[in-house]
């Protein structure tokens, strides 16, 4: 990996980014990063390359940042960070560091490719999983984004996140949703959108209600987003099935497994004092 020197980086708007007056051998950055391919979170642009992801992440940041709490100076955690996009773009909004977690070795080794290419900073990466962590306690905010129906429990899940916030903290849940009220939650048989690791997916009014019986105020949900084919598709950088695949051929409001297709909310909550 080239490591160019006095490197500039912007982490506050869309494509995270990074560049330098110096010159940068394009041949071994494109082969060292494509060795790291598939890559699902972007977009990046280093040094003069564009990584299109699979997954145009900026799109669920502009759904949520100006509903949460301004993350200036906070102390945050971002569980299931992936290769750390957010991690960045939470950098950007001025927090004092950022730490995320996630046990997948190929998004770790993607967020140490990045992190040699950009200046030093304080995003931290721990490739844990949320049930190995300590209730901390001590956390400004708490992102945990397409994670719960990955969770055999989806109810300890949200525990183990209560658990990271200080009092007065904040959560920041977003997760697949299905239509139907507090009392619908959809367990799909064998796969849901060729999925095979998805336990539950809640209505957005059921996974409020686990939140407000967790004992967390101020639960709303502040957005509901169908996935559409402009947000999650294959590139370049991620040549394996995505969306499009995972849609009935004949219906595309329906999942290949005839599910509800693929709807994604983001529920806000605060820690009581
Ligand atoms: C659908 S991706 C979401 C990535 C990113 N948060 C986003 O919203 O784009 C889910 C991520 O959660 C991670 N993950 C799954 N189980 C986890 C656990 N128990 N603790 C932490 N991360 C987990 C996976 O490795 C994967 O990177």
């Amino acid at each position: 990996m080239p490591s160019p020197s006095n490197p500039e980086a912007v982490f506050s708007e869309d494509v995270v980014r990074v560049s330098s007056s110096s010159k940068v051998n394009q041949g071994r950055l494109v082969r060292s990063l494509k060795m790291l391919m598939p890559w699902r979170k972007g977009p990046f642009h280093l040094f003069g390359l564009d990584i299109d992801a699979e997954w145009r992440s900026e799109l669920k940041w502009r759904r949520l940042i100006e509903h949460i709490a301004p993350l200036h100076n906070r102390k945050v955690l971002d569980v299931g960070c992936g290769n750390g996009y957010y991690l960045f773009r939470i950098l950007g909004e001025g927090a004092k560091y950022v730490v995320g977690i996630d046990p997948t070795r190929l998004f770790f080794y993607q967020f140490r490719a990045l992190q040699q290419l950009f200046p030093k900073n304080n995003a931290f990466y721990l490739p844990l999983r949320s049930e190995q962590l300590p209730s901390f306690n001590s956390f400004d905010t708490v992102f945990s984004m397409g994670v719960l129906y990955h969770r055999r429990s989806a109810i300890e899940h949200l525990r183990e996140l209560i658990s990271f916030l200080r009092p007065g903290g904040e959560l920041i849940l977003e997760t697949l949703i299905v239509p139907g009220d507090a009392s619908t939650v959809l367990v799909p048989h064998h796969r849901y959108a060729s999925m095979a690791n998805v336990w539950s997916i809640p209505s957005s009014a059921a996974a409020e209600t686990w939140l407000t019986n967790l004992g967390m105020s101020n639960v709303r949900t502040v957005d509901t987003t169908r996935t559409g084919f402009h947000e999650q598709r294959k590139t370049q950088w991620m040549q394996f099935q995505s969306l499009d695949d995972f849609l009935d051929p004949n219906d595309k409001d329906l999942t290949i497994e005839k599910y509800p297709a693929p709807t994604r909310a983001i529920l806000l909550a605060t820690k009581p004092f």
